[in-house]
C-alpha cells in the first residue's frame, strides 16, 4: 500500500484525512472562536516550556566554520537531535520564493484547495496533518505534500499558470538535495562513517525525498489549540524553513518544550527516526511540535529526506560490536512507516520512534 513519507501513515490514514477535509474541515482563516473540535485544552501544558530567558535553545551552526563544523553538528545531534544552520548556500531569494509560493497556495479559497485534496490512497496533495488520525482533536493547520512531480496538483489549483509554482518547487528540491547530501556527510562523518559506508545516502542519486508545506493560520485561542501535535519525523533528516513567526518547539529531557526561534536565512535540521536507527541510537530523533499564534500566520516548509525505496536501513556495522549490539532491526522506509502507524506514545501524547 502507498505510504505517507512524512508523518507516519499508510493509505488508510490518507483516506481519513481527505474525508475530514471534505466533511469536517473548517476554513480556519475565518473562524472567530475556537470550535470544540479544535480545543486541546490542558494537553498543551503537559510539559510547559521553561522560562525562555533562562533556557538554551538548539545550537546555531555556521557551515563555513570548517574547522569545527563536524564536531558541532555531531554534538548537536547527540544532545538535541536538532540544530539550525547558517551559510548553507541556499539563497535568501530562493527561500523567499518558496515562502511566497506556499503563501499563494494556502491563500486560495477552500473550494479551490480541495481540488488538489489528497486522494484516498494518495501521498501528495492538500490535507490535514498526517498524524491527525492518532488524535481525537483536530489541529490548527493545513498542509500540502509534494511527492514526485507537483504538476498534476498545481494544474488543478492554477489551471492557467502553474509553471511558476512548479519551477520554484523544482529549484528548491534540487538545492535541498545537495544540502541534505552535505549534511549527511557531516552528521555521519562525526561518527567516523565515510561515504563508502553508506553510498546511497550521499551520492547525487542519493535518497528519496518529499516536500511538506505547512500553514498555521492566526488562531483566536492559541493556548488551547495545537498547530501540529508532538511527533518525531520518519525521515533520515528533515530540513525546515520557517517564516518569521515562531511556533516550532523541540522537547529536551530536563528542559521540557524549547522554542526554536526563527532566524532569518537559517534553516532547522532535525534528526529523523531512520538516522536514529542508522546511528544505533547515538543520534536520537527529536520530538517536536508546532504551537500557534493569536495574530500571525505561520508558514513552514519541510524537506523530508529518506533512503531510496527498497533500501533497508539498519545500524551501521562500524557502530556495532560486542559491547554495542544492534538495537534495531533492518527496515525499509515504507516498512518503518507501516510499523510506526500502529504506535502511539500515550506517555508523551506523541507519535515517535518505534521499531
Ligand atoms: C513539521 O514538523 O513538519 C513542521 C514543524 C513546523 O511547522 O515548524
Ligand atoms: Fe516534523
Amino acid at each position: 500500500a502507498p505510504v505517507c513519507l512524512h508523518c507516519d501513515s499508510q493509505a488508510a490514514i490518507g483516506r481519513a484525512g481527505s474525508m475530514m477535509y471534505n466533511e469536517k474541515q473548517l476554513d480556519l482563516y475565518s473562524i472567530k472562536e475556537l470550535p470544540e473540535s479544535h480545543a486541546w485544552g490542558s494537553s498543551l501544558d503537559d510539559h510547559p516550556p521553561c522560562d525562555s530567558r533562562n533556557v538554551e535553545s538548539i545550537p546555531v551552526i555556521d557551515l563555513n566554520d570548517e574547522k569545527f563544523v563536524m564536531d558541532k553538528i555531531g554534538h548537536a545531534c547527540k544532545t538535541w537531535g536538532a540544530f539550525q544552520i547558517r551559510n548553507h548556500n541556499i539563497s535568501q531569494r530562493l527561500l523567499n520564493d518558496m515562502e511566497s509560493a506556499a503563501k499563494k497556495l494556502f491563500s486560495l479559497p477552500m473550494q479551490q484547495k480541495l481540488k488538489a485534496a489528497r486522494s484516498p490512497d494518495g501521498i501528495g496533495g492538500y490535507g490535514v496533518a498526517r498524524i491527525s488520525s492518532f488524535f481525537s482533536k483536530l489541529m490548527w493547520s493545513e498542509g500540502f505534500t509534494i511527492f514526485g512531480s507537483p504538476v498534476e496538483h498545481a494544474s488543478q489549483l492554477w489551471p492557467h499558470d502553474y509553471n511558476e509554482f512548479c519551477d520554484v518547487i523544482a529549484e528548491y528540491e534540487n538545492e535541498m538535495e545537495k544540502l541534505a547530501g552535505r549534511l549527511m556527510c557531516l552528521m555521519l562523518g562525526s561518527l567516523g562513517i565515510t561515504k563508502d559506508d553508506v553510498k546511497w545516502a550521499v551520492g547525487p542519486t542519493g535518497g528519496c525525498s518529499a516536500l511538506q508545506l505547512n500553514s498555521y493560520p492566526a488562531c483566536p485561542d492559541p493556548d488551547r489549540a495545537m498547530g501540529l501535535a508532538a511527533h518525531t519525523d520518519s525521515t533520515i533528516l528533515t530540513i525546515l524553513h520557517q517564516n518569521n513567526t515562531s511556533g516550532l518547539q523541540v522537547f529536551k529531557e530536563g528542559n521540557g518544550w524549547v522554542l526554536v526561534p526563527p532566524i532569518r536565512g537559517a534553516l532547522v535540521v532535525n534528526v529523523g527516526d531512520l538516522l536514529h536507527i542508522l546511528s544505533n541510537g547515538l543520534y536520537p530523533s527529536v520530538l517536536h511540535r508546532a504551537v500557534v499564534n493569536r495574530t500571525r500566520h505561520r508558514l513552514s516548509v519541510a524537506y523530508l529526506y529518506g533512503p531510496p525505496s527498497g533500501v533497508k536501513v539498519s545500524p551501521l556495522s562500524k557502530l556495532v560490536d560486542q559491547t554495542n549490539p544492534p538495537m534495531y532491526r533492518p527496515v525499509t522506509w515504507s516498512e518503518y512507516l507501516g510499523t510506526k502507524a500502529k504506535h502511539f506514545d500515550k506517555a508523551l501524547s506523541s507519535v515517535r520512534l518505534c521499531v
